[in-house]
């Protein structure tokens, strides 16, 4: 009898696996009964735009990240699929950085080309997964939203593509109850005009900080400051934007930072991460990780050493994103298909703990590059998916860094070579920090 695999996310990662069974379909292999489930209502993960925060219209927890007038924080380049061009999927050369809006036009376009959507079973949360020692299968409880109905189903293997970006990292600090504004987390940001003519302050130094810091200046907000615990973020900020070290306290208005310094806001924004988190599992199928490049416990960096039947996708800290979801997705599929033979547990093992060792070697950015870039390349020599330049990858990596240190309301409007066509990018209609409309027609109108 075929094999049966779940599924559990139509996001990048999930979408990446459906397609990567499909494309072995296609050259006329036979391919496991594949179903994938999906809690919201359309596939594209944090891709998939909602406003609602909270709640979503089931009454599940809210999965989207994402915010209006969100653009791509890095080149489009370095996430270009191997398979599949945006110079062919738009018809034309875009620029370097496009909008949510655009992205999600993309993935989508991708997905209906695989003719995939039929696999997948949507406002379908998967709410328990459990092991048969005997049987060595997966029982899965879903609840079927829409109907309402709760029901289980076997399977031979399990794939994790549920997301880690998704549940907020909230830490409570002095004065929290009695702060006379609002607080809230970067996973509930949705709209800058909120912000237009306050006083915020942002906590944390990564890319939320960085990119909600830089939404809130654009869209009119007075003042910025930014609070940072291990090391600030170091760009050459606007006027109106005070990079401080770590918050103290707040009393009343008033946030007090380590430097002795204080300063009145209106909004505290905790850009301060998010926990992988998988209600789904028992504590023998859980990834417990904190956001790093090589978490402990998956051989490399999909297989669930402690039970081969179990992988996760996407779950590492992400340089790259779409084509190493699809590295990601084509070695899991082989596995399962029986073309990779695992090594004993113990070698797997000692093979992750290496690569673990090996990201601690150096914390710089451009190490953080290369090393992701070796992941990657890893995975794909031993799969067909088409391989692609991963050191013109790097490269492009190391002159956006670049480009952010010179101007870091300006990166976005220098433009990157696609590593796929070798075609050089034009520079956008418009100066990012002017392009107050981030819609999908705004954008594509050169
Ligand atoms: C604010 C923000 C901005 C980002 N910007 C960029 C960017 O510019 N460029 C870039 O390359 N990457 C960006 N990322 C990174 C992002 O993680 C990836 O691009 C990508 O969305 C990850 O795909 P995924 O499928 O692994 O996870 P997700 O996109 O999170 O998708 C997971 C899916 O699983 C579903 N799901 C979860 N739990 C269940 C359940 N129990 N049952 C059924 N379904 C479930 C969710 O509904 C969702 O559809 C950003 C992340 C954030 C948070
Ligand atoms: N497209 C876009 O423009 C865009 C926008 C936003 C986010 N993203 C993506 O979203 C993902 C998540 O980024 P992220 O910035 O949310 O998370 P992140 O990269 O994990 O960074 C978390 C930040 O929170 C800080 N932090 C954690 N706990 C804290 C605490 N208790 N007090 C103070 N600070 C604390 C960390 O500080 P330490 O350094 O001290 O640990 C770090 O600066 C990334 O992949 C990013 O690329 C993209």
């Amino acid at each position: 009898m075929n094999s049966k695999v779940a599924i559990i996310g139509a996001g990048p990662s999930g979408l990446s696996q459906l397609i990567s069974f499909k494309s072995a379909e296609n050259n006329g292999e036979n391919i496991p009964e594949v179903v994938c489930f999906e809690k919201q209502s359309n596939w594209g993960g944090l891709w998939n735009y909602s406003w609602r925060t909270g709640l979503d219209a089931n009454g599940e927890i809210s999965h989207s990240s994402m915010y209006r007038y969100l653009w791509s924080n890095g080149p489009k380049e370095c996430l270009e699929f191997s398979d599949y061009y945006f110079e062919d999927h738009f018809d034309k050369l875009i620029a370097s950085y496009p909008p949510r809006e655009v992205l999600f036009d993309y993935i989508q376009g991708r997905a209906a080309k695989a003719d995939i959507r039929d696999k997948i079973r949507f406002n379908t949360t998967v709410r328990d997964i459990h092991f048969d020692d005997n049987t060595k299968m997966f029982t899965i409880r879903v609840h079927d939203l829409k109907n309402d109905i709760s029901y289980s189903e076997k399977f031979d293997y399990v794939i994790v593509a549920s997301g880690h970006f998704s549940t907020p990292n909230v830490p409570e600090y002095e004065g929290f109850s009695h702060f006379n504004g609002r607080i809230l987390h970067a996973h509930d940001f949705r709209d800058a005009l909120e912000f237009k003519d306050k006083d915020i302050l942002v906590v944390g130094s990564s890319y939320s900080a960085e990119d909600i810091g830089s939404q809130c200046y654009k869209y009119g907000a007075k003042s910025i400051t930014s609070s940072y615990r291990s090391a600030p973020m170091g760009y050459k900020w606007p006027k109106n934007w005070d990079e401080k070290p770590a918050l103290l306290k707040v009393n009343g208005n008033t946030a007090y930072f380590a430097d002795g310094s204080k300063k009145d806001v209106d909004v505290i924004i905790l850009c301060t991460g998010y926990i992988h988190h998988f209600p789904f599992l028992p504590d023998s199928l859980r990834l417990k990780t904190k956001n790093i490049l090589y978490p402990l416990g998956i051989y490399k960096g999909v297989v669930w050493e402690n039970n081969p039947q179990l992988m996760y996708l996407g779950m590492q800290d992400q340089w790259y994103t779409f084509n190493m979801f699809d590295a990601q997705a084509w070695y899991a599929r082989d596995v399962i298909m029986g073309k990779i033979k695992l090594p004993t547990v113990a070698k797997m093992k000692e093979h992750t703990k290496k690569w673990h060792e090996l990201e601690k070697a150096d914390t710089s950015v451009a190490y953080a590059y290369k090393f992701q870039g070796d992941y990657v390349q890893m995975l794909i020599d031993e799969t067909d998916y088409p391989n692609f330049d991963i050191e013109g990858v790097r490269l492009t990596f190391l002159e956006w860094k670049n480009n952010k240190k010179e101007s870091i309301m300006g990166f976005r409007d220098k433009s990157h070579k696609s590593l796929m066509t070798g075609s050089q990018s034009p520079p956008h209609h418009t100066p990012w920090i002017d392009a107050l409309d981030d819609s999908l027609e705004a954008y594509l109108n050169n």
